[in-house]
């Protein structure tokens, strides 16, 4: 076998109660990896695309790196493997860049070394490479990305549940234009509380149960209900101002729910597409940002399918 390529959607993470536990692929944007072995002894990585600019290639630092040299590990090999990732996910919006590029890398080299790893053993090693770049191994949106539709992460070691989201989700995105923040996912990170009261732990485990209820049940306004956060949005949101206002504006508009999408800054807005125009709902949360000083452009989206080999 001389080259595996393959492709990863983005994602968006917690949809608001959900922090590091929920992640649902975007449709919207894809990484891929082409992994093929060398006669080296290292790995070795390339990144190229649209968006590869401030990517490292060090392998300790980028999402790929890690994962690589895991299954290289497991796989025993005696070989070296070149990693070339094609960059297409913009990365410091929130959308699972880094998880992106980690787990499509993982799918191409389990597909490479004939590992063939079951979905949770995957999750575990691609989280690897999000711990290169934020300080810590979350899975939410490298499962979304390998597993497809929505994610549960929960337990250590990780396990997942994935649930095909409903026909009529649509995603809109509204990406604010913000000075680029260095290290933006540790940075978001270093501000979520170190602990919380019973009374918000309880509000949290009710409204992400509601969550994972309404992805079960296809009910977007139960999934909608659930997306308030009191984790990490009370205090995320001062890295996004206007925040408060748009997700009013978003609600108004009959969007079912809105939240940051992961560390931010992009803001997501569920949308019942039998019932309302993620079009109004867009229009209406980037006129508020306007409102607030706060350039912004949107994208809709649907939900993505799992990673998937496109080349063997
Ligand atoms: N769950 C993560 C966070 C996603 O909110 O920090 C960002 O990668």
């Amino acid at each position: 076998m001389s080259e595996v390529i393959s492709q990863a959607f983005c994602s968006t993470a917690n949809l608001g109660a959900g922090f590091d536990t929920f992640g649902l692929a975007l449709k919207k944007y894809s990484d891929k990896v082409h992994a093929s072995l060398t006669t080296g002894k290292r790995v070795v990585i390339q990144v190229k695309g649209p968006y590869s600019d401030h990517v490292p290639i060090n392998v300790q630092r980028n999402s790929a790196g890690p994962p690589a040299l895991a299954l290289s590990r497991l796989a025993n090999l005696r070989r070296g493997l070149e990693i070339i990732i094609e960059k297409n996910v913009p990365q410091g919006l929130g959308l699972g860049s880094s998880g992106a590029t980690a787990a499509a890398c993982t799918k191409a080299v389990d597909h490479l070394l004939g590992l063939k790893l079951s979905n949770n053993e995957l999750v575990r090693v691609a989280s690897l490479g999000e711990k290169a770049v934020s300080g810590s191994a979350h899975a939410d949106n490298v499962a979304a990305s390998l597993l497809g539709g929505f994610v549960v992460v929960y337990d250590d070691p990780v396990k997942t549940i994935s649930i095909r989201p409903p026909e009529n989700l649509s995603i809109v995105v509204v990406i604010p234009t913000l000075p680029r923040q260095e290290n933006k996912t540790r940075l978001a990170r270093s501000i979520v509380p170190k602990s919380l009261s019973i009374s918000k732990t309880v509000l949290n485990i009710g409204r992400a149960s509601a969550i994972a209820a309404g992805f079960a049940t296809g009910e977007i306004e139960t999934i909608g209900s659930g997306m308030l956060d009191e984790i990490a949005e009370p205090n995320r949101q001062r890295l996004i101002p206007g925040y408060q206002k748009v997700r009013e504006a978003g609600l108004r508009a009959h969007a079912a729910g809105v939240a940051i999408s992961g560390a931010g800054p992009s803001v997501i807005a569920l949308v019942d597409t039998n019932r309302y125009e993620p079009g109004s709902v867009a229009k209406a949360m980037t006129s508020e940002f306007a409102r607030n000083g706060v350039r912004s452009r949107s994208v809709i989206s649907t939900p993505a399918p799992a990673a998937r080999i496109i080349k063997r």
